[in-house]
């Protein structure tokens, strides 16, 4: 090596050595307790070596000694300074109270090269994003998810079909029944499309939307930079799907806003919301442009494939995953279905929602398994006027872009708010038990103005497909059903490394 190469990489250390020092030196100076950095990776060691996955290292900052009582912990994540919220009233002050300041996500895909990530409601910042979460919430309301709550039931039978199928005795990877049930159940109401994912082994949907949480080592960085680091996203020109997953998507999307176009055919479903999106774009040509690209319209409809698909259908293998380890309780809900259905072959919008055991065994299930894991917001401080600060804890102002964490997973297994938290016990929720619970500490759809606009759907897909599955069913552990529940590491969301795999009985 030339000495001209030597000095140029001793001052490139050197200046590296400065600017890092300076970078982690952001907690200290403003007097906030921190956990200590390592060079190069900051806090986020364990999840940028895929140790972990990235909730996880989210809740053992949380969790970190000597942070008990500390309303919120100062990380470093590789080199960004951010914040992780652990106290309940900050958590409120910042999701709900204060939430001019706290509109947009951390995360963030590429703005020039991702119109499907970048722009989809998920994604979408400020003031892009109140725009869209207002016009997309109608096809979210109570009457709207009623309006298709026959065709949810038309996929809830094919459902018992697919066990009957299956076969008493026969030992059943249990998420992969779950997530076709989901795919079937979010293409028909969102796009009025026939997945058939539960019908069929190779259904072009179920691959693709596989596809999506399937996470390789490339993906895995794009996640990472996505999470952690979107300063570095156009850079990297990371995308939220893989070519082949965008390609499908766009095709199936245009093909449904070309015919109900071409029909006129009108379903009140999110199809015909993004066609409304279209047709206002057009007849006020000096207003934003955007939605009358197709790319922009696909973007919706993406993302509730995408947040639809997955959540559910975990939320509903680790309900069943917990049921068949404790069989009295399944029992439990198996009466509650059954006095549900009498002669019936569907229990009805109206009855599912007031079957208390089922509600309790599903709210259980998130407090165990938040399937996101944690929330986060991205600290935006006006140019005038008052900006936000930490108070009453401490007077630091936070600077503009600073990200905020919060782990509901270490919240909904502090034993602080929950006793036994390893516990799967549907009573805390029994509304006998109402005073002895602190909602506060209950978040699986995050907080505020920016939770889960999918809430009421999830909740009532996860329900429906246990109901269905269970009432003529019951699962049971087998000499394949993992003891314990490890995370996959490299998943962005609460998911097990191995398969649930339960033995399956035609009651
Ligand atoms: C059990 C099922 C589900 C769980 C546990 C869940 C959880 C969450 C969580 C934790 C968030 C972030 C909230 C926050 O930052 O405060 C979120 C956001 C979101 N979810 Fe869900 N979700 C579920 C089902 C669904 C469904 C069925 C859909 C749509 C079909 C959906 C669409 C979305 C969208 C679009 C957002 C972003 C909302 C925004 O930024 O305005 N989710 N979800």
């Amino acid at each position: 090596m030339s000495n001209e190469l030597l000095l140029l990489l001793a001052t490139l250390s050197i200046v590296f050595y400065i600017w890092q020092r300076r970078v982690f030196a952001f907690w200290k100076r403003h007097g906030v307790n921190y956990i200590r950095p390592v060079p190069l990776l900051g806090c986020t060691r364990e999840f940028l070596t895929a140790r972990v996955p990235f909730f996880e290292q989210i809740r053992k900052f949380h969790e970190a000694p000597g942070f008990e009582n500390a309303p919120f912990v100062g990380v470093f994540m590789a080199y960004r300074p951010a914040l992780v919220i652990r106290d309940l009233d900050l958590v409120k002050t910042v999701m709900i109270k204060k939430f001019q300041y706290f509109n947009n996500r951390v995360l963030q895909t590429d703005p020039h090269n991702d119109a499907l990530g970048f722009n989809n409601l998920f994604f979408a910042r400020s003031p892009e994003w109140r725009e869209l979460r207002t016009k997309i919430s109608p096809a979210f309301t109570t009457g709207k998810i009623k309006q298709m709550y026959p065709l949810m039931v038309k996929i809830g039978k094919n459902l018992e079909d697919s066990a009957e199928r299956l076969g008493s005795g026969s030992n059943v990877q249990v998420k992969d029944l779950c997530a076709r049930f989901t795919t079937d159940l979010i293409a028909t109401i969102a796009f009025g499309l026939e997945a058939n994912a539960l019908q069929n082994a190779k259904s072009e949907f179920f691959y693709h939307n596989k596809a999506i949480f399937a996470v390789t080592l490339g993906r895995a960085i794009d996640f990472a930079i996505i999470f952690m680091l979107p300063a570095l996203a156009t850079l990297a020109r990371v995308k939220l799907f893989s070519k082949e997953t965008t390609k499908f998507i766009r095709t199936s999307i245009n093909y449904v806003l070309t015919e109900r176009e071409r029909t006129g055919q009108k379903r009140n479903d999110l199809v015909d919301i993004l066609l409304a999106f279209k047709r206002e774009a057009a007849a006020n040509p000096e207003k934003s442009q955007k939605a009358l690209d197709l790319d922009y319209l696909v973007a919706q409809a993406a993302i509730f494939q995408t947040a639809g698909y997955e959540t559910s259908s975990s939320t509903m293998t680790l309900a069943l995953y917990e049921l068949a380890r404790r069989e009295d309780l399944q029992e439990r809900l198996r009466q509650e279905i059954s006095d549900f259905f009498g002669d019936e072959d569907h229990v009805s919008y109206e009855r599912i929602q007031e079957m208390p055991y089922l509600s309790q065994v599903v709210n259980e299930t998130l407090r165990k398994y938040p399937i996101v894991g944690y929330v986060e917001r991205e600290c935006s401080q006006p140019a005038e006027g008052e900006r936000f600060t930490l108070e009453p804890f401490h007077n630091m102002e936070l600077p503009h872009g600073t990200s905020i964490y919060m782990s509901t997973l270490a919240i909904h297994r502090d034993p602080k708010y929950w006793p036994e938290p390893k516990e799967f016990d549907p009573e805390r929720f029994n509304p006998a038990n109402r005073d002895k619970l602190n909602m506060d500490a209950y978040m699986p759809f995050g907080v505020g103005p920016r939770n889960c606009i999918g809430m009421r759907l999830g909740l009532l897909q996860s329900k429906l497909g246990l109901v269905h599955l269970l009432r003529n069913h019951r699962v049971h552990t087998c000499d394949q059903t993992v003891k314990e529940i490890e995370w996959a590491a490299t998943s962005p969301v609460l998911a097990s490394k191995n398969e649930i795999v339960l033995r399956l009985e035609k009651v």
